[in-house]
């Protein structure tokens, strides 16, 4: 009886070991297939996050709005000129997924390629996608230009004067405490005083 019992069980493990091996193969299958599948999801997570995250764009710097304080001019033929003051709102847009740490700048305001004034923007920092908006106090006035070489009589004539703003904000984008890169804003806007209305209009930024 215990013989039998033996050969039984001899029987049983043999083909045991068939369907262990069987086993064996279709789990090694199944293991290649995870990896593989890991390696392709790995891959594109990588991808994803150096197109997205790891992807530093320079932020952009713009006046975003005017509001005129005060504003004298005259087209007098021989001495046309004009002296104005404002504060306006500018804004550092930030699309990176870490901070913008930028350093003190300037803005210069000029008239037809002249500088007819400048404002001071102090260091700061832009958070993570999102919009840095500051004041800063603009007074121009017409000293720079020379009257007799300029339109600025007619242009005064006319009711409207064309400005434009140049800057550029150097700084860094944080990643992380350790991923850091240098990168730049550069502001370069036109806008239009309308002498009437004593307002600043049609502002665009590139
Ligand atoms: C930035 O401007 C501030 C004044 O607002 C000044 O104290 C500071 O020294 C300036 N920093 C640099 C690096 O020029």
């Amino acid at each position: 009886m215990a013989e039998q019992n033996y050969q039984q069980k001899k029987i049983d493990m043999e083909s045991d070991a068939e369907l262990s091996k069987e086993l064996k193969r279709k789990k090694r299958m199944k293991l290649i297939a995870y990896f593989a599948a890991f390696a392709i999801f790995q891959t594109i997570v990588i991808l994803v996050f150096s197109l997205t995250v790891m992807r530093i764009k320079n932020p952009k710097f713009r006046v975003r709005s005017v509001t005129v304080d005060d504003l004298t001019f005259t087209s007098t033929p021989n001495s046309p000129s004009f002296k104005m003051s404002f504060n306006a709102e500018v804004g550092v847009k930030n699309t990176n997924f870490g901070h913008f740490k930028f350093e003190n700048t300037t803005i210069s305001f000029d008239y037809r390629g002249i500088q007819v004034g400048e404002a001071f923007v102090a260091k700061g920092r832009a958070k993570a996608r999102s919009t840095k908006k500051m004041t800063v106090i603009v007074e121009l006035n017409s000293n720079n230009i020379i009257p007799a070489n300029s339109n600025l009589g007619s242009d005064i004539s006319s009711g409207f004067l064309t400005l434009t703003s140049h800057s550029k904000l150097n700084g860094k984008v944080h990643l992380t405490k350790i991923i850091k890169k240098k990168k730049a804003a550069q502001m370069d806007c036109t806008m239009t005083i309308n002498l009437e209305s004593g307002a600043i209009q049609d502002i665009n930024c590139k």
